[in-house]
């Protein structure tokens, strides 16, 4: 195995970008399908393979949630979650802040608290087996209106001991950041942390609002921030993370090949960036996969990997110690 490859499986990492229903594996969501007599329009993996090519976004967000379709019971939250903590032991992930969509669920009659504490309860076993860090984030479905949002924000307020922070995701095209401008205030003042996708398909003009309305710690893709200059100067002074996942970029077409991705410019600029894989059922490939095919295209080496790998540390909720603990580790 090449020097570099090796460097890369070995090392600590924090995953900061990962929806855990975007880890539900073809395998069990047969299974679950199964069980639950969830009828879906795939009869074998091969026909899910081939239903996993997507031309955007959106494209991408309809097999999405038709998949997550599957998960009823806590115990199904808790499966899907322990088959990704069983990933990121493989991966050497030692620390993940994931997201979780509860309107997804909600809107099937699913409860809030199947949701959370089957998703809480695989992530406790995975730190108390093998010491995974972790932090649970929220995310609220920006094609949704802002009354549902506050909902949720209501229910998230009843579990406050497992859920660290809130996001915004979905589509993102014509649902800006400021659609959601009184729910994230009000979801600072009741202590959340947050954070928002933006800039992964929509203007740049997204992230500043993200930054500028939301109050946002990091930002969730952002890779279109690279068409306004002066945006590229806030995100390097203020060092906001960007939290970027290559190989979705590939799938949802925001980029035609990783040879063309800008994730390197971003490096160059001295911009807060690491590497994360968004949902990793759909796009081919968890962490490492992420990393390794990303190095392989853009040339990375070991002293840029290091780097990415040193702030996915730096830019996580982790305290300060700990992340002192871990970025040691890079000495
Ligand atoms: N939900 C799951 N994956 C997403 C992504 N890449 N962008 C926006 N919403 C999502
Ligand atoms: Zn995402």
């Amino acid at each position: 195995m090449n020097e570099i490859v090796e460097f890369i499986r070995k090392s600590p990492k924090a995953e900061l970008h990962l929806h855990i229903e975007g880890t539900l594996e073809p395998d069990l969501l047969f299974k679950l399908a199964k069980k639950n007599k969830i009828r879906i329009p795939f009869s074998n993996t091969e026909e899910i393979k081939s239903a996993y090519n997507f031309k955007n976004l959106e494209s991408f967000l309809k097999i999405f949630y038709q998949g997550s379709s599957v998960l009823i019971k806590e115990q199904d939250f808790f499966d899907l979650t322990w088959a990704y903590v069983l990933k990121c032991k493989e991966d050497n992930i030692v620390h993940t802040e994931i997201f979780f969509d509860p309107q997804t669920h909600i809107s099937r009659g699913i409860d809030f608290d199947v949701v959370i504490n089957g998703i809480y309860k695989a992530l406790e076993k995975g730190n108390k087996e093998f010491g995974l860090t972790f932090g649970i984030i929220m995310c609220f479905l920006r094609h949704l209106d802002e009354l549902s949002a506050f909902k949720m924000l209501d229910r998230a307020n009843e579990h406050k001991d497992k859920i660290i922070g809130v996001g915004l995701d979905s589509s993102e095209i014509g649902h800006p950041p400021k659609k959601f401008e009184r729910v994230f205030k009000k979801a600072i003042e009741n202590g959340f942390l947050t954070v928002a996708h933006a800039g992964e398909e929509g203007p740049p003009e997204y992230i500043w609002e993200a930054l500028n309305l939301l109050k946002v710690k990091r930002i969730d893709h952002g890779v279109q921030c690279l068409k306004d200059s002066k945006l590229v100067e806030k995100l390097r002074n203020d060092q906001i993370p960007l939290t970027v996942c290559p190989l979705s970029n590939i799938k949802l077409c925001v980029f035609k090949e990783l040879k063309q991705h800008n994730l390197k410019k971003m490096l160059n600029e001295k911009l807060m960036v690491m590497v994360n894989s968004d949902d990793p059922a759909y796009f081919g490939g968890y962490l490492n996969k992420n990393l390794i095919e990303s190095q392989n295209a853009l040339n990375f080496s070991i002293e840029n990997i290091k780097t990415l790998l040193i702030n996915s540390f730096k830019s996580s909720f982790l305290n300060d110690e700990k992340k002192i603990k871990w970025i040691k580790k890079f000495d």
